[in-house]
């Protein structure tokens, strides 16, 4: 066995050059520059995106993103679908691979498909030809590690793994901030060597202090429990919103108020229309999946309900459109104003707006939308997956500019905070819709004396208007 130079790290490969893979290791580039790193992917569609001259072409938008690639790629950074020649020639390897709901089999609709996360430690053992750190960075079940254990280490080759939990906690639109200054690192594992190998390499821009070491178990189960948990406080607020717009109690007010509580914070309590995005509602499921699993039905139920609000709030948000459109949208244009399930992102899995479009489709509404970071291709691909000839479905358009959204729509519902949307006159904008119209804004970013009583019907998530 080749002990010396287990632990002498200067090549690094990222199995998934997605959301999570293409940031993180970007950053780590940014920081290392005496490390090598490659970022494969067997979508040779978006390696080339990542090799892009054109930086705005990037397959994942996230401010700051592309000037870091700029600084590193080519130099300390690179691209590839040469899965097994980055394999071989790394001492340390991430999988941030996607890990999406089954859904078909045992555990459909709930439990993780780890069909790619095996694919890659079958990979790795199949290339690597030294001692190697395997690190999980996608998030995934608690126990996985002893999936991919057992596959690497079942060969009689003389190599040694060791596999290590890196979960990570980065939000979309404030990804390169998040990386740069976590407010914690987590790693998980049983040998002291190989974790701070991890360890000193995070040590770099990193506080020691803010680097936790754990389990391997710990760090797994501790992604899915802090998604649940901040899930859970988006879905608590926004049963308060619906309390706050039968009352007239005001949701901000109610929300500034218990985060002054120390021990509620003032973080995660932004209500509106649901939570999005490719993890909340994925992980949580996994958590269902494990509680049931393990002869829990009790705490299965408990984080059901979580899910159940969310998708509540959103059938909430269509029938009060509905219903203040008296009662049909058949013949009627409504302009949507973001489809990114956030802010800042140009990710649109999971969004609310889908949910949404989808319902507002069923009644027959013809939609107009606009998002200054979502190209039509995607939204249509949410919308209608399986249709073919999406330019002759004629109820969903996209609209280059705000303007176009709204023009002669009888209603607007803005579903993503993009700053653009919060300095929008509307009493100007009125003009160019039919009357009456009505404004749903579900992201609480329109003041409420902007707007002129008898030019727009105002509706706000959390307020009785
Ligand atoms: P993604 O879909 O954007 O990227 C995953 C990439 O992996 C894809 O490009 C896919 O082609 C590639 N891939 C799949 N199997 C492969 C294989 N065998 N070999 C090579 N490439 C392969 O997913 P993501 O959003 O980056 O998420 C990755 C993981 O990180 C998931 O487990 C997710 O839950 C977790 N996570 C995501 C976020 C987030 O904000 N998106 C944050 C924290 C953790
Ligand atoms: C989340 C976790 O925050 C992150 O730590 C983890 O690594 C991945 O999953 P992300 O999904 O990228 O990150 O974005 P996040 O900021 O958490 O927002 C998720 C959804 O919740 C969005 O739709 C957002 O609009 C919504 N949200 C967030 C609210 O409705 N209210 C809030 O107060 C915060």
């Amino acid at each position: 066995m080749k002990k010396d130079n287990f632990f002498k790290i200067n090549k690094i490969c990222c199995i998934g050059a997605g959301y999570v893979g293409g940031p993180t290791m970007a950053v780590i580039a940014k920081m290392c520059r005496d490390l090598e790193i490659t970022i494969v992917d067997l979508d040779k569609n978006k390696i080339d995106l990542w090799n892009s001259e054109k930086l705005d072409e990037l397959p994942v938008f996230e401010p700051g993103l592309c000037e870091i690639i700029n600084e590193c790629r080519g130099k300390n950074l690179s691209f590839s679908t040469n899965i097994k020649e980055a394999i071989e020639s790394s001492q340390m390897i991430f999988i941030a691979v996607n890990t999406p709901t089954k859904e078909s089999g045992i555990g459909a609709g709930e439990a993780s498909d780890l069909g790619y996360v095996e694919s890659c430690a079958r990979d790795i053992s199949l290339y690597a030809k030294d001692n190697t750190i395997v690190i999980e960075k996608s998030t995934i079940p608690v126990k996985t590690a002893d999936i991919i254990n057992k596959i690497l280490n079942c060969s009689s080759s003389d190599r040694k793994f060791h596999i290590l939990s890196n979960p990570e906690f980065l939000s979309e639109g404030s990804a390169i901030q998040d990386l740069l200054k976590p407010n914690r690192v987590l790693i998980g594992g049983d040998n002291e060597k190989a974790v701070d190998g991890l360890a000193n390499i995070y040590n770099r821009w990193i506080d020691n202090k803010k680097i936790i070491k754990t389990n391997v178990w710990s760090a797994e189960l501790s992604k899915l429990t802090s998604n649940a948990f901040l899930a859970q406080r988006i879905s608590s607020i926004n049963t308060i919103s619906a309390i706050c717009e039968k009352t007239g109690a005001n949701i901000n007010e109610v929300s500034k108020s218990i985060g002054l509580d120390k021990r509620i914070g003032k973080y995660f309590l932004q209500h509106g229309p649901g939570f999005g995005g490719s993890c909340f509602k994925k992980d949580i499921l996994n958590l269902i999946y494990i509680s049931k699993f393990y002869g829990l039905p009790e705490v299965a139920e408990y984080w059901e309900k979580v899910l159940d609000i969310n998708n509540w709030q959103k059938k909430r948000i269509s029938r009060i459109v509905v219903n203040n459109l008296f009662g049909t949208l058949k013949n009627k244009k409504i302009a949507i104003l973001g489809f990114a399930f956030k802010a800042e992102t140009n990710d649109t899995r999971e969004s609310s707006a889908i949910d949404i479009c989808k319902d507002l489709l069923e009644e027959g509404a013809y939609l107009s939308i606009y998002d200054p970071k979502v190209d039509f291709e995607k939204i249509s691909q949410e919308l209608l997956p399986n249709e073919n000839l999406i330019n002759d479905n004629m109820n969903i358009l996209s609209a280059k500019t705000i303007a176009m959204a709204v023009d002669d729509a009888d209603a607007v519902i803005i579903l993503t905070e993009w700053d653009e949307f919060k300095d929008i006159c509307w009493n100007d904008f009125s003009e160019i819709m039919r009357k009456p119209s009505w404004l749903f804004d579900c992201r609480d970013v329109i003041q409420l004396n902007s707007i002129d009583k008898g030019k727009i019907n105002l509706w706000k998530c959390g307020y009785s208007i």
